[in-house]
């Protein structure tokens, strides 16, 4: 598994990581421990950094149970979703029980409050209990107040959409991060199944095997960070086997421009 310094955040990141957004968002103990069953295959196969949010539901706290005795092994990603900073201030102090203590990676999701979020999110940076600062938004009309939020100069990565069909962020967000050194992590890689509807053939596939390539959605992975403004990639699953499968597209070599336009022809662009 590929590392990358996560922009000027001060973390060092898997390209691979894993999102829980629905697939950790479970209760009971046959679902808890799939879930803790998909992170033994993370974490076996340097998929080390995983992103929640209060918005998932329990996926905080399941992730906190799958990470139970070993979240030294972990990098952990965490947003705050509430328009009120005293609420946020809440979701945070939960945050941190779920997670030992300490968060890696805290994000304002959506932008929103984040004027007000942002205090608390400093003061707890300077005591220690968190590590880096973030921002996160899923759709192009909010990329522009997300521009403005890189330039505070107060976060030090974003979390952006990015994949074959989504592509936004190619002009203005992914060169600004580059400028500024920010951290980039990319969600919805499978354009949260979209780009899984119509898998190409093992025919089609055949071009890319001298990549290590051997499946679509690693094809897709792959296509994601060989763009090397981007840092660590979050596919969320709720199998055990996707997740070595998708960890698996974090090694070198990487696609260049014309295996790049190659997966975008395969994805209908
Ligand atoms: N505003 C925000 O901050 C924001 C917004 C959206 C997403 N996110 C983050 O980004 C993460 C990823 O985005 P996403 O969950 O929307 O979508 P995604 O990762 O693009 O797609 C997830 C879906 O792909 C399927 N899948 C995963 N690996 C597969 C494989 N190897 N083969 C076949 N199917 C596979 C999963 O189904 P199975 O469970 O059946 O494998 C799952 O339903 C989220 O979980 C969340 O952490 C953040």
């Amino acid at each position: 598994m590929e590392k990358r310094a996560l922009g000027n955040s001060g973390l060092t990141v898997p390209v691979v990581g894993m999102g829980t957004w629905s697939t950790f968002d479970v209760k009971g103990k046959a679902a808890e421990a799939n879930a803790g069953a998909v992170v033994d295959r993370a974490l076996e196969s340097g998929a080390t950094f995983f992103d929640s949010s209060p918005m998932y539901g329990e996926s905080e706290r399941v992730l906190g149970l799958a990470l139970d005795g070993r979240r030294d092994a972990a990098l952990v990603a965490t947003k705050v979703w509430t328009p009120s900073v005293e609420t946020g201030r809440e979701q945070m102090r939960r945050a941190l029980e779920h997670y030992d203590g300490r968060v890696d990676l805290y994000q304002i999701h959506n932008l929103v409050s984040w004027r007000g979020h942002l205090d608390t999110l400093e003061r707890l940076r300077d005591e220690g209990t968190v590590a880096a600062i973030g921002a996160t938004h899923y759709q192009a009309p909010a990329f522009e107040e997300l521009q403005a939020v890189m330039r505070t100069g107060r976060i030090t990565a974003i979390q952006i959409p990015y994949n074959p069909i989504q592509r936004e962020v190619e002009d203005t967000v992914l060169p600004l991060a580059a400028d500024l050194d920010l951290g980039v992590v990319v969600m919805r890689p499978f354009a949260e199944r979209g780009l899984l509807r119509r898998m190409p053939t093992e025919a089609e596939l055949a071009p890319l095997a001298a990549f290590g390539v051997r499946t679509w959605p690693q094809a897709l992975l792959k296509w994601i960070l060989s763009d090397p403004r981007c840092h660590v990639a979050i596919p969320a699953t709720s199998k055990p086997h996707r997740m070595t499968e998708n960890a698996a597209a974090g090694d070198p070599p990487w696609f260049g421009a014309a295996e790049r336009e190659y997966v975008s022809r395969l994805a209908g662009r």
